[in-house]
């Protein structure tokens, strides 16, 4: 028996530099992601299964698939395997407790209070940050609050939307908060458990690519932004900060994660503690020249 004449079924295509140099690209043209010499092998998995699907035989076909897709849909599902969803309730706790204690009260005042997750994968940071605006006794809170919760991957945001989250993805959540924000339900077959109505009318959910053109004339006064300038080159991660921070109210607060950082660019927020920025007043800017 030839043995090198096998094509072992469920093998991968091999990735020429060429193919990988295209691809790459593709990803940091239209997401700004940065995939380096290092994620060759990540690339190769993950793009290898949606080509089987496509019963494409190598990943030059996959390019000129993906580029000749004018919908979107094909670059939306390669972003979608290229960067990752993990998320959690209560995500790096600290946020949500320097939320509740220091940002809350200031914002007590305002009649509109406006918050956004920008990379909110499946809707677990937004309704943690709900939860705790509730929780701060802000009775009025579902009235005045609005979050937006934006991510680029639709097939996430189709499950924060639903609201309905599996009993083992909840464990970040207090017992208290639990009973009061949730009710168990049995979605698929599996013990689940759905957000009340009155904390999903708090969250907006809607598919934005940050590398787009971002909401015109928007303004909040916080933003999260966590776990998502991993994926983005220097550059993009300095031109991101600088979009983003323009749609914060002077004084508004910036997250994000705590294994980022914002030491290698340049961005006029000020560093208060670990992973957490807040824009000056007007008037601090205007006087230090940033105005
Ligand atoms: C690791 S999750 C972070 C979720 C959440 N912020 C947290 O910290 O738990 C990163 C999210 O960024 C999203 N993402 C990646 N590139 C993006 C882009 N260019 N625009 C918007 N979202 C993007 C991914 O779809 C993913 O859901």
């Amino acid at each position: 028996m030839d043995c090198s004449r096998v094509r072992l079924t469920g093998s991968l295509p091999a990735l020429s530099d060429r193919e990988y140099e295209n691809i790459s690209r593709l990803a940091h043209d239209h997401f700004g992601l940065d995939l380096g010499d290092s994620k060759r092998g990540l690339v190769a998995a993950r793009l290898g299964k949606i080509m089987r699907q496509l019963s494409l035989e190598s990943f030059q076909h996959y390019y000129e698939y993906v580029k000749a897709d004018r919908s979107g849909a094909a670059l939306a599902a390669m972003v979608d395997r290229l960067t990752t969803n993990h998320t959690s309730f209560f995500r790096e706790p600290k946020h949500f407790e320097y939320l509740r204690k220091c940002i809350f009260p200031t914002l007590r005042t305002l009649s509109r209070i406006h918050i956004w997750s920008a990379a909110c994968s499946s809707g677990e940071e937004p309704y943690s940050i709900a939860m705790s605006l509730l929780e701060e006794s802000f009775q009025e809170a579902a009235a005045k609050v609005r979050i937006m919760a934006t991510d680029i991957s639709t097939r996430v945001l189709e499950k924060a939307k639903r609201g309905v989250y599996e009993a083992d993805r909840i464990d970040g959540i207090p017992i208290a908060l639990l009973q009061r924000y949730l009710v168990p339900e049995r979605a698929n077959g599996a013990n689940s458990f759905r957000f009340r109505d009155d904390i999903r009318s708090m969250i907006g959910f809607e598919h934005l690519n940050l590398m787009a053109k971002l909401p015109e004339g928007y303004r909040c006064s916080v933003i999260f932004c966590r776990n998502i300038m991993i994926y983005f080159d220097r550059s993009t991660q300095q031109s991101l900060v600088k979009r983003l921070s323009l749609h914060l109210e002077d004084g508004g607060y910036f997250f994000i994660g705590h294994s980022e950082s914002l030491n290698n660019i340049t961005h006029d927020l000020d560093y208060i503690s670990p992973a957490t920025y807040r824009k000056p007043e007007y008037a601090r800017r205007a006087q230090n020249g940033r105005g």
